[in-house]
């Protein structure tokens, strides 16, 4: 989600996070200008979010990265950029509407190469991965029921070490908020209270964005 949805910080801050962080480039600022037409815009990451997906691939320097919920291209465009030399992105995403812009963006920046790009339901592309895949890093931003599906396919495939990064798990504060009890919000609970007490990994949710939830599988 975009960072103008982040109630957390003050606007002041975020601009200085802005001018002291890695700046969306050319290529970068055209996605988020034709994206910003799109009747659902707001379900691109931020800018900041972009920069930090693209240290965490660097910092478990990542070959193997997996994404659940492409949209028009935006987080894969800044994690395919910061793959190694034979380094694999795969994108799971149901919409071709919206991941023609992305192949678009990705043909533009040079890593068209790297992306495997599968339309269909996630949790089918999880499911048929082989049973010896190895993810270094995993990105899941999509329908928020499927959440916890996702977090439990991709887990045991996960590297030691390895960092499963999940988008909105503060659902705009909507998680703390009783009097809400509709399917996504409830799905991000009971996804937060889940991986709250899973032995197998640590974790934090770190309130950027919309949240972001950081999982490191022992
Ligand atoms: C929040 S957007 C992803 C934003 C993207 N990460 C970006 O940086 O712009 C969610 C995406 O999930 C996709 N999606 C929804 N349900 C899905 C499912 N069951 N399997 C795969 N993708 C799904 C939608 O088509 C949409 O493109």
């Amino acid at each position: 989600m975009s960072s103008n949805r982040n109630p957390w910080t003050n606007p002041d801050i975020l601009d200085y996070v802005d001018a002291h962080t890695a700046q969306p480039d050319q290529i970068q600022q055209d996605l988020i200008a034709e994206t910003a037409n799109h009747p659902r815009s707001m379900m691109q990451i931020s800018a900041h979010q972009g920069a930090l997906l693209q240290l965490f691939v660097r910092l478990v320097d990542a070959k193997f990265v997996v994404e659940i919920g492409t949209f028009t291209g935006y987080s894969a465009l800044a994690m395919a950029r910061a793959l190694p030399e034979g380094g694999r992105l795969l994108c799971c995403d149901i919409s071709e509407e919206y991941t023609t812009v992305a192949r678009r963006y990705w043909e533009r920046a040079g890593v068209a190469s790297r992306i495997d790009l599968r339309i269909a339901p996630a949790i089918d592309t999880l499911r048929g991965l082989p049973a010896d895949t190895v993810i270094d890093l995993a990105f899941i931003d999509a329908d928020k029921t499927g959440y916890l599906a996702y977090y439990e396919a991709l887990l045991p495939l996960m590297k030691r070490n390895g960092l499963i990064l999940i988008d909105n798990t503060l659902w705009s504060g909507l998680v703390i908020d009783e009097n809400v009890s509709d399917d996504d919000t409830v799905a991000l609970r009971v996804l937060n209270d889940h991986i709250a007490v899973d032995t197998r990994v640590d974790s934090y949710i770190l309130p950027i964005s919309d949240g972001l939830t950081l999982v490191r599988k022992n």
